[in-house]
């Protein structure tokens, strides 16, 4: 029993990190760099995809209010997570820092969990990456056919055909976990670019669409609380104050990759102070872009076109039908989306290798995980594993599904490290912390309120599926990791030169 709240000591997690810094990560990132690390991670699928089914399915213009929501539920978090960062600053993320403070169990708990916000969330991404691609292949003349970019559970509105497997989503997962494997690391130069590239489109979306708002869309701004039955038949609370905590949910994806900066403090030159800035400022920037965004994008088109055929590459569409002129700024806006959304999949599926190598140093998950390939020297099975991982959810599930199942997982996640913080202050309140999140235990409790307030707006199939998970997971570490945890050994000795930075 006492093993399972084995905790794993601070001191020993700084000297494993002091251990891998010495063989590969330079500290060699200051606060611009960090928050430029953040949207880069941030700003993707959420909002440029997810933003239309809330529209849609949810929450009608009140999608707005649900950024709100979303954004304050993010902050509470984030500052938990700045703390733990700060005072914990080594390579890992809400894993590491519960093992630490909450004992192996949550610490689990949490991996597993994680595994929804990287690796399903990557898969996620990658459908939407698909629904651009075949945008910009339409210039072209060419198309890729309903069945073939498309899961067994989605059928075509207009010609009732159903889809068979998503090709294009597995294709971009390949191409990526073949760079990861490469050890191709995304520079700073061109995370620099992407970022540049994603925020100008946003300004300009903002800017332009704001003249082509029609004023009959954003009314009533909150629709009045009723059901909407998606197409693949899940009913869904729409409009009042349940649908807006349900959109937040769905939009909460568009957030997700902030706490990505703080599996960076490693690299980070002076991780205490420079976490906390890293985090929240990429938090408020894209909070500001996200709220004024879904302004625009809810009065340009209708609830209806989000439901019908502007459901899918939804921004470039609007811009298409109601923005006339504009089209170079549909076929920028899917440019700028495709790169964009490929460096968000590539961080994804990095911060899923990094999690489950700590896991696997630690003995928890088969040490498949931390095999380090040896000429590239990175953990390349466990790369090509989560590639089938991911692609077989990239290939058979729809986006809806997995998108609101990476939400629940991570808001679940968060809602841990919040608590952990104040655990924390409670039994070491001798650590160091460069950051202290104000008004404990008032903060962290108002963020686990926000994150379980949207777990709860997402409605019961997603507390059932989050659940199931939760249980195989259980399994798992009961007939696996239990036995095989290394908590009592000594660490495994660190390969040299493993290449876990992006
Ligand atoms: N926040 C990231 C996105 O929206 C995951 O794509």
């Amino acid at each position: 029993m006492a093993k399972l709240f084995a905790k794993k000591p601070v001191d020993r997690l700084m000297e494993e990190a002091r251990e891998v810094g010495e063989h590969s990560l330079k500290r060699s990132l200051g606060p611009i760099n960090l928050v430029a690390l953040g949207i880069g991670a941030i700003i993707g699928a959420g909002l440029f995809v997810r933003t239309a089914a809330a529209i849609a399915d949810r929450a009608g213009p009140s999608v707005v209010l649900a950024f709100v929501v979303a954004g304050v539920g993010c902050a509470f978090a984030g500052l938990c997570y700045a703390e733990f960062a700060s005072m914990i600053p080594v390579a890992g993320s809400a894993y590491t820092y519960s093992y630490a403070t909450m004992g192996e169990l949550v610490a689990w708990i949490i991996g597993w969990d994680l595994i929804l916000e990287y690796a399903v969330g990557a898969a996620t991404v990658a459908i939407a990456w698909s629904e651009y691609a075949n945008r910009v292949l339409d210039w072209f003349g060419l198309r890729i056919p309903y069945q073939w970019a498309h899961s067994p559970f989605e059928h075509d509105i207009t010609s009732g055909g159903h889809g068979i497997i998503n090709i294009p989503a597995v294709f971009i997962l390949l191409l990526l976990t073949l760079l990861l494997i490469r050890g191709t690391k995304e520079s700073a130069f061109v995370n620099g670019l992407i970022v540049i590239l994603k925020v100008s489109i946003v300004l300009l979306v903002i800017g332009i669409g704001w003249h082509f708002i029609n004023p009959a869309n954003h009314t009533p701004f909150i629709p009045a609380p009723a059901t909407y039955v998606t197409p693949q038949g899940i009913t869904h609370s729409y409009g009042g104050i349940l649908g807006i905590l349900g959109a937040a949910g769905v939009v909460f994806f568009a957030y997700i990759g902030f706490d990505a900066v703080s599996t960076a403090a490693q690299e980070a030159r002076n991780p205490k102070r420079d976490m906390p800035i890293g985090i929240l400022g990429s938090l408020v920037i894209c909070t500001i872009l996200y709220v004024l965004f879904s302004y625009v994008l809810s009065g340009v088109a209708t609830v209806q076109d989000f439901r019908s055929a502007g459901r899918e590459a939804s921004v470039a569409f609007a811009i298409t039908k109601y923005m006339t002129g504009y089209e170079w700024l549909s076929k920028s806006v899917t440019v700028a989306i495709i790169a964009g959304f490929s460096s968000v999949i590539l961080v994804m599926l990095l911060g899923q290798s990094r999690v489950f190598y700590s896991m696997s140093r630690d003995g928890l998950v088969p040490k498949v995980f931390s095999d380090v390939h040896p000429k590239f020297r990175t953990p390349y099975k466990s790369n090509i594993l989560f590639f089938l991982f991911t692609g077989v959810f990239a290939a058979f599930i729809p986006e809806d599904i997995v998108g609101e199942m990476t939400s629940i997982g991570t808001l679940f996640a968060f809602i841990l490290v919040c608590a952990g913080v104040w655990i924390m202050r409670a039994s070491r309140p001798d650590l160091e912390r460069g950051f202290r999140v104000p008004a404990v235990p008032i903060v962290s409790t108002l963020g686990i309120i926000v994150c379980g307030a949207m777990i709860y707006g997402l409605g019961w199939t997603n507390w059932m599926r989050l659940l199931v998970w939760l249980v195989i997971g259980l399994v798992f570490y009961f007939s696996y990791g239990k036995q095989h945890s290394r908590i009592n050994a000594p660490p495994p000795e660190m390969p040299e030169g493993i290449q876990l930075t992006r």
